[in-house]
């Protein structure tokens, strides 16, 4: 095989309980990446579309994150990657989780797969860390493996995936500002009060045991952020607005998807995440401010193989 062609789709990450560790894969949004073998080795970004993104293979997370790949797994090939880029940067769906994953996947394919999808995020990382000043796996592994996925620790790379309760829905909005991952850090604190530690490790934990019995009504209790929201709120055009009419309007609960802007909200069905995108779509009907909406049932399967 000399070619392939891959998609690699948008994710959340954060879920409100779970900053850094916690994260699930979207359907219909995503970017189409095509990765060719050449005689050439080394890693080359050919075109770009849609995305006004480096070319300079030190600087785009996919030719990073495919860097760190070949030095663990050094082939006498190189490769150039051409990028449809359709999840804008700084949007909060993990646009560079998308690149970074997906060429490590392509890349992994062309060599004959001497890793696992689970063994490649530890490669994809370099790319994140470019992009976020910080290497962490909520967005690649939900977009390398499918579904709900924790990262148990993002040092020595410890990854479960989890269950999707059959019926739940997502819906995004995104507000068309752009939100960089780094800056978005930055306004965090380095540490956190021991009644919101605690107020939050119980959120996340029976947030999982929610996924494994199906269990909406504890999912929709526990999906819940004192510690990162308070701060990132104010960085995002009416986000208590669009929060309380996305639950008003039936959510089982609604955050910050990743660093923001974009907003999600999880629905028991696709009526109601329907309905819960016209809620949220009515409080930024009289700003001056593009948005889109994305519907979404949890992706189980993650990257794709298009051809
Ligand atoms: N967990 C990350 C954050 C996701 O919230 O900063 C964005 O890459």
């Amino acid at each position: 095989m000399n070619q392939i062609e891959v998609f690699c789709p948008g994710s959340v990450a954060n879920v409100s309980c779970g900053f850094d560790v916690l994260g699930f894969c979207l359907e219909p949004v995503g970017d189409v990446m095509k990765v060719t073998k050449t005689e050439t080795p080394g890693v080359s970004i050919g075109t770009i579309l849609g995305q006004d993104l480096p070319t300079d293979p030190l600087k785009n997370v996919a030719s990073v994150a495919v860097t760190a790949l070949l030095e663990a797994h050094p082939s006498k090939y190189g490769f150039r990657i051409d990028i449809d880029k359709r999840i804008k940067p700084g949007s909060g769906i993990g646009s560079s989780a998308a690149s970074a994953a997906g060429a490590v996947f392509a890349v992994n394919e062309l060599l004959g797969k001497p890793y696992s999808r689970n063994e490649l995020i530890q490669f994809a990382m370099a790319g994140e860390a470019l992009a976020s000043g910080a290497a962490h796996a909520d967005n690649l592994a939900p977009v390398l493996l499918g579904g709900f996925t924790l990262v148990r620790s993002n040092k020595s790379l410890d990854v479960i995936k989890l269950p999707s309760p059959p019926e739940l829905v997502a819906t995004i909005i995104h507000p068309k500002i752009e939100l960089k991952t780094i800056h978005s850090r930055a306004i965090l604190k380095n540490t956190i009060p021991l009644e919101k530690a605690v107020q939050q490790w119980g959120n996340l934990g029976a947030f999982v045991s929610a996924l494994y019995t199906n269990d909406y009504e504890l999912l929709s209790r526990s999906m819940k952020d004192k510690v990162i929201e308070p701060y990132r709120a104010m960085l995002i055009p009416r986000f208590e607005e669009v929060k309380k009419a996305a639950i008003d309007a039936g959510a089982l609960g609604s955050g910050i998807s990743g660093s923001g802007p974009s907003i999600y909200a999880l629905s028991k069905s696709i009526k109601i995440a329907n309905q819960v995108g016209d809620a949220m779509k009515n409080q930024f009907d009289d700003l001056d401010l593009e948005y889109e909406v994305h519907i979404s049932k949890i992706n189980n399967e993650g990257i794709k193989i298009l051809h």
